[in-house]
Order: structure tokens, then C-alpha cells, then sequence
């Protein structure tokens, strides 16, 4: 049915007011996994939600729930993360002082460690702790709020973390400015874990289903 690509709707977008149902529509819609969009006011501007939100998502859903942490110190939330029952955690490159150790502690957990990059971050920053991560996140906008647009020159950088991945199972995810042309764009340049915030949830619930489908490319 997928092809390999693995598409992760971003609830950031979808009613807060309803999420649990939200959730559950997009699962039957085709979501692979649960995007997790985590801000604390301080990394980024915006405050979206926290574990105790996660915890309550995850008493009606059994899908793989990604979390992305755009927080300062994204240690202090790892443990409260996997007990609210997140399967991969990531963090970002630029709010670690000690990335090496963080990503011991994610795996400690028993998560699947990742790390996301703000557009001026280059891949490379990388090369030295590929062995810890599970997933590489090249943001292609800058990270605080959904409906930006994407950054094309950022699919350079896809192409670059492609090659320095090499044959390595991480998996290589894109965020931010989704939508079904710019993720054709994005899987050609080597990423295979999509995404999107507004493009799934800014339609009507009727529209998951397709919207998740061209976004996959089919
Ligand atoms: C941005 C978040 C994204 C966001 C994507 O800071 O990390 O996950 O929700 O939203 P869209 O797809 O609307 O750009
Ligand atoms: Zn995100």
C-alpha cells in the first residue's frame, strides 16, 4: 500500500478541541504514524501541549506516536515522554549541549532516538553520533507554527543527509510546508518520512483519506 513512505500527520494542526477523534480519523484515513509537536515558549514562540495530552491520546490509539520536541533541555521530558507513551522521541541539534548523551538517554528508554535540524543546520553537524539515531529530521521551515511555507533549498540538505546516511536504517523525515508537490520533491531527494500539519487537517475530516493519499503520491 505505501511504498516505503511513511506519513506522519502533525495533530498540531488538527481541533484541539477534539484531538482524540482527530486522531482517530486520520489512522482510518491512512496516517502510518502520529506527529507530536511539543513547544514550550521558550525553543519556539508558540506553547501547543505537553505529556499529559500525549497520555491522553494514547488510551485510544496504538499507533506509533512520533514526538518532536521544540523545547529547551529536551532531557528534562524524555522519561515523561516514553510514560506517556511515545515509540520516538526527537530533539533538536540546536537545544542539546550534549547531544551524544541525550540520545543514550533516549534509547535508554527504549525510544527510537531522532534528531531534527533547523533550516541553518547543516547535516554534517551529524556525522559523529549517526550510530545513536534512528531518524534525521531536516526542518524545511522554521519550527514553531504550522501553515509556513516550505523551503525549498532545503531539499539540498535532504539530498546531502541521504548520502550521509548511506545504507544506515535511519529514517529521513521532513516537516514543515507539506503538501502533495512538495513532498514529491522532498521523496525524490532522498526523504521517505512525511509530515504534514495543515495540508491533512486544513480540509474537511471527508478529505483525510485523499489528502494523505497524494501526499503519499498515489
Ligand atoms: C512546525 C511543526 C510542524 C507543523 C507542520 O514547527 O514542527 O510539525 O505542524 O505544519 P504544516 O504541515 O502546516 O507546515
Ligand atoms: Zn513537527
Amino acid at each position: 500500500m505505501n511504498s516505503g513512505i511513511i506519513i506522519a500527520p502533525s495533530i498540531l494542526a488538527a481541533d484541539f478541541g477534539d484531538l482524540s477523534a482527530e486522531v482517530d480519523k486520520v489512522e482510518k484515513a491512512g496516517a502510518d504514524w502520529i506527529h507530536l509537536d511539543v513547544m514550550d515558549g521558550n525553543f519556539v514562540p508558540n506553547i501547543s501541549f505537553g505529556a499529559p495530552v500525549i497520555s491522553a491520546l494514547r488510551k485510544s490509539s496504538s499507533s506509533y506516536f512520533d514526538a518532536h520536541l521544540m523545547v529547551s533541555n529536551p532531557e528534562l521530558l524524555i522519561t515523561d515522554m516514553k510514560q506517556a507513551g511515545c515509540n520516538g522521541i526527537t530533539v533538536h541539534y540546536e537545544a542539546c549541549n550534549h547531544l551524544d548523551r541525550v540520545l543514550s538517554v533516549i534509547d535508554d528508554h527504549d525510544c527510537c532516538a531522532g534528531v531534527a535540524l533547523n533550516p541553518h543546520t547543516g547535516v554534517e553537524n551529524l556525522s559523529q553520533v549517526l550510530d545513536k539515531i534512528g531518524l534525521i529530521l531536516i526542518m524545511t521551515v522554521n519550527p514553531g507554527f504550522g501553515g509556513q511555507k516550505f523551503i525549498s533549498t532545503m531539499l539540498n540538505k535532504v539530498q546531502l543527509a541521504r548520502k550521509l546516511i548511506g545504507d544506515r536504517p535511519i529514517q529521513l523525515q521532513v516537516d514543515g510546508g507539506i503538501t502533495a508537490q512538495t513532498a514529491s520533491l522532498a521523496v525524490a531527494a532522498g526523504a521517505n518520512n512525511l509530515v504534514a500539519g495543515s495540508a491533512i487537517f486544513g480540509a474537511g475530516q471527508e478529505q483525510y483519506e485523499s489528502r494523505i493519499k497524494s501526499i503519499r503520491g498515489n
